[in-house]
């Protein structure tokens, strides 16, 4: 890649002041001087350093954000905010983009990647990776409403109807008092307001919903709503491998 532009995704600054970096002559390559910005470097071999200090460029980018209500999923919206505007500028300098979509009311874990191979397993339902939500419900689940989501349930899209994967839904309490419930749902696949329409083939509705895992990546407890952080290594590992 361009030394210019690695040394702007590694928070050096825009293009332009990368440029004036290497007019100061303290940029190096393998302990040689660079002035040219246009120079290609392999960020795997090649060792950069800034002023003697050594840049360590990742190609890869990975955070886990705790999702908040009123922000879609989107990398661009005219109208709302979106995940992407939620990050710090230096970690947006590699373009990120959030693996699946949570609905603007939906709250919890989001990934967001520039690694697109990655993305790309997890969303395929191919590799059946599980997406794990919490749901508060109006309306009182019964053992037959677990029952059929086992059997998965027959949505429509664009006129077309089809059987959605099996499902797991967990009662963890229901209120007779309220009429209302609290449940969990695993599901493999991330059709558009899938667990939502799941719920409301069953009579009831969604009255909020938190993403709790994706794979075996669980939502970090400690990260406040809107707060993010670079996930581990582990935790990339646990990715890969779900
Ligand atoms: N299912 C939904 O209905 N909404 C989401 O945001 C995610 C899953």
């Amino acid at each position: 890649m361009r030394l210019d532009k690695l040394l702007a995704h590694s928070g050096l600054g825009t293009r332009k002041e990368v440029k004036k970096l290497l007019k100061k002559k303290i940029v190096e390559v393998n302990d040689e001087i660079i002035v040219d910005p246009k120079i290609h470097v392999d960020p795997e071999t090649d060792t950069v350093t800034v002023g003697g200090e050594i840049i360590d460029y990742q190609e890869f980018v990975y955070f886990m954000l705790n999702k908040p209500q009123g922000v879609i999923s989107a990398t661009e919206d005219h109208v709302h905010e979106t995940v992407l505007d939620l990050l710090e500028p230096q970690d947006s300098l590699q373009e990120p983009h959030p693996v699946g979509r949570l609905d603007i009311d939906t709250e919890g874990l989001l990934v967001l990647t520039n690694d697109g191979k990655l993305t790309h397993r997890l969303l395929s339902p191919k590799h059946h990776v599980n997406k794990k939500y919490f749901a508060e419900v109006e309306g009182l689940v019964t053992e037959e409403d677990v029952k059929t989501f086992k059997e998965g349930i027959t949505l429509t899209d664009d006129h077309e109807s089809f059987l959605t994967m099996p499902a797991e839904l967990i009662i963890l309490e229901t209120d007779e008092a309220s009429g209302t419930s609290r449940v969990e749902v695993i599901i493999q696949e991330g059709k558009f307001h899938q667990v939502k329409r799941m719920m409301a083939a069953v009579g009831k509705t969604v009255i909020y919903l938190k993403r709790l895992s994706m794979g075996d990546l669980k939502l970090d407890p400690q990260l406040e709503l809107g707060s993010y952080r670079p996930l581990t290594d582990k935790e990339i590992d646990m990715l890969r491998n779900s």
